[in-house]
């Protein structure tokens, strides 16, 4: 079988490492920081007290240490002579030299026949300077990753690094040897607009217009069933509710911009009433997944809660199986609102989690976007039937985009409870 490389490149800070992350948990392969390669050298550099400007050196010392590339299922790991530098790579001073050691062109020798040996074994996105023009060239999948220095700036202090991001670029792009530059055949992607998640989908995108084989779930154009027009059916009642909550409700939603619009979403949302489900369906211009009582489909129950892409769920005892069913419904491309309180609130405070959503995200991967009603519970009390003209005011939260790393921490039982908890904490903050 031969491997496929998603090559993507970019100036210091413009978020490469960010969307490499992402991409690489959306397409379920290892993401390879390259920059942490050059990074781990110069570590060793500067801890054996060689000058990185002594080249000789440097090269000598090359012959000397053993680095030992892997991963751990997610992420490149890096070895220097059986030490894991790691919480080091990022410190001032390593900043400060890295350039110049990663302009040795020994050190690139080095590196590069070690970086490519990992596509000898496994798909591969790795983030680099020169990954679609010297490390894969032949690849057809090539992002070049841009945005504003001022923006670049801002993000690296925003991390609390110290960090002369232009001083590194100038370097990184004038060397003679593999300079920083947009490869042949490459997508530039400038993110200074756009947010983390707009700039992931634009990634995605760009990979599915190169070409590469998606997986099911990340296969945004082709997950048809939600990309299409709403069915007359599912826009009737759709219309039918949205002009109810404008009109007797008042409806106000805020953070609208937060939202996932294209892709599998798990919306977890709080549950006040019977009017959530239509109202969080509400939110967006293409069908979704809801689950409603099994109770409820009866006589036109019956035929309409499944037109309107309701599942039968016993509340009692949600079991496997419907959890089953969610992760299926996600990674088939959709969007599907869970409750994870799983049923509605009697005071209005939003109630402890049902064990089961953190299992449902950390087992289907994908992107959940917390959503937090307010207001329903007076419309609509549970128990009551009767409405009040009460204002309805729906918040959607950042979407929570695990890493791979996350990913990994939080796939047993507690790892689980974990997430559950940390989506709990979203929609309580907003
Ligand atoms: O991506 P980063 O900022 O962690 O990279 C650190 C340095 O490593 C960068 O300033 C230049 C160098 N580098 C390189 O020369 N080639 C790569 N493929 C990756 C990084």
């Amino acid at each position: 079988m031969s491997f496929h490389a998603i090559a993507i490149d970019g100036p210091a800070a413009s978020g490469k490492s960010t969307m490499a992350r992402a991409i690489a948990s959306r397409l379920g392969i290892i993401m390879v920081n390259s920059g942490a390669m050059y990074r781990a050298v110069t570590w060793k550099i500067l801890s054996e007290g060689i000058d990185p400007k002594n080249i000789p050196a440097v090269v000598s010392m090359l012959d000397e240490i053993e680095i030992t590339c892997g991963d751990d299922g997610l992420l490149s790991t890096i070895l220097i002579d059986g030490v894991n530098p790691e919480s080091h790579l990022r410190n001032p001073e390593i900043n400060e030299n890295v350039s110049v050691v990663s302009a040795i062109p020994e050190v690139r020798e080095k590196l590069v026949s070690m970086q490519r040996d990992y596509l000898k074994r496994t798909h591969v996105v790795m983030e680099g300077r020169d990954i679609g023009s010297v490390v894969f060239p032949e690849t057809p999948f090539k992002i070049y990753i841009d945005a504003d220095p001022e923006v670049r700036n801002r993000r690296r202090s925003g991390d609390g690094e110290e960090d002369s991001v232009a001083k590194r670029d100038a370097a990184d792009s004038s060397r003679a040897t593999a300079p920083l530059k947009i490869a042949d055949g490459a997508t530039v992607l400038d993110t200074s607009q756009l947010s983390i998640e707009g700039a992931i989908e634009a990634a995605i995108q760009i990979l599915h217009k190169q070409g590469f084989p998606m997986p099911q779930a990340a296969n945004f154009d082709e997950s048809e069933e939600q990309n299409k027009m709403m069915r007359w059916i599912y826009w009737f009642g759709w219309l039918l509710f949205g002009a109810a909550y404008r009109t007797l409700f008042g409806l106000r939603i805020l953070g609208r911009e937060n939202l996932i619009l294209s892709g599998p979403v798990l919306v977890a949302s709080n549950h006040q009433s019977f009017l959530d489900p239509p109202l969080i369906g509400n939110l967006y211009q293409t069908e979704m997944v809801f689950f409603a009582r099994k109770t409820l489909f009866v006589s036109i129950g019956k035929w309409l809660f499944p037109q309107w892409n309701a599942i039968p769920i016993d509340q009692e005892k949600p079991d496997m199986s419907s959890m089953k069913t969610v992760i299926r419904k996600l990674k088939e491309g959709w969007r599907v609102l869970v409750f994870p309180e799983g049923a509605r609130t009697l005071d209005g405070e939003i109630g402890p989690a049902a064990p089961g959503i953190g299992m449902i995200a950390a087992k289907a991967g994908v992107p959940i976007q917390p959503v937090r009603i307010f207001g329903a519970d007076k419309a609509l009390p549970r128990g009551s039937g009767k409405m009040s003209f009460a204002r309805i005011t729906v918040k959607v939260g950042k979407p929570i985009i695990l890493s791979p790393e996350e990913f990994k921490a939080y796939s047993n039982k507690a790892g689980y409870e974990k997430l559950t908890e940390r989506i709990m904490v979203a929609i309580k903050a907003l």
